[in-house]
């Protein structure tokens, strides 16, 4: 039944090319289970290289107001991506610092049109380094390819994706919480900083918040899930779609279909935005 599920889910289907094509690529060959146990491509740990002249993008947003509760480090709204990289591997603002490996920073393009928000790193992306690399991420990586998106800058079939099909993927948290808890809200609003610099710097055409902490953090909001889902929300003016986060569909798997619905939506928006 699970596997049936997730064949049936996110299978791109004929409403998708429905709703307008895809720039620059053919179809998507279908995900299958099979494709869960599939690793990614090596492209996929590329992190933060520009590819290339910047395009031209869409307008800055205004600055975010600052959480009145937290100082932000000194310096942040003039850092680059590497500068506020570095900040964030040297950061020690909560103390999810004593337990971590090492920082999870983000990955994917710096000129995504995309940005998936998750939760914080587990204990393979404190490991690693990089983001949703454990199940949660294989399942991430299979919705995203059903709406014929990547977070590396070819598709699994090697075709090179253009920065409308590019996704960059961050967390609410950078540090992992000992024996995976959920991070607790003060920790949420010391992280929050360099989230909000790294949505100044990527300047994403939609915002894909997945779970009730990327939407603690974006949208200051601890109603659930259920209840922000399936509407647009704004994040200093970017189009932003809540949903559920890939490690509760693997919990329930029942609800992959509604996160498909979210995925379209936010698809919709977007193809809406730039046509
Ligand atoms: N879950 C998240 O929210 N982020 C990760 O990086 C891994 C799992
Ligand atoms: Fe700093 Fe964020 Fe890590 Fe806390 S979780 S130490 S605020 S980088």
């Amino acid at each position: 039944m699970l596997a049936e599920m997730g064949l049936r889910v996110w299978a791109p289907l004929p409403t998708l090319a429905a709703s307008g094509p895809a720039v620059g690529v053919g179809a998507e060959p279908p995900t299958s289970p099979e494709a869960i146990a599939a690793p990614r491509p090596a492209s996929v740990r590329t992190q933060h290289v520009a590819q290339g002249p910047a395009p031209a993008r869409a307008p800055s947003p205004p600055p975010v107001p600052p959480n009145p509760t937290v100082e932000r480090p000194s310096g942040l709204e003039h850092m680059d991506w590497a500068a506020l990289q570095t900040a964030v591997s040297q950061c020690t603002a909560c103390k999810l610092c004593t337990g971590r490996t090492q920082t999870v920073f983000g990955a994917g393009s710096v000129l995504a049109h995309w940005l998936v928000v998750g939760e914080a790193p587990g204990e393979q992306e404190d490991r690693q380094g990089e983001p949703f690399v454990g199940k949660s991420g294989q399942l991430l990586d299979n919705m995203l390819r059903a709406i014929q998106r990547t977070r590396g800058d070819t598709f699994s079939d090697g075709r090179r994706a253009e920065a409308a099909h590019q996704v960059y993927i961050a967390n609410a948290v950078k540090c992992r919480p000992p024996a995976n808890r959920n991070p607790e809200p003060t920790e949420l609003v010391q992280c929050e900083p360099y989230l909000v610099r790294q949505i100044e710097l990527l300047r994403p055409r939609i915002i894909l918040a997945m779970g009730r902490f990327a939407v603690q953090s974006l949208l200051r909001s601890t109603e659930p899930i259920g209840r922000l889902r399936g509407r647009v929300h704004h994040y200093q003016g970017v189009p932003l779609v809540v949903t559920y986060h890939p490690a509760y569909l693997l919990r329930n798997p029942q609800d992959k279909a509604k996160a498909w619905d979210d995925l379209r939506l936010a698809l919709r928006v977007v193809q809406g935005a730039s046509a």
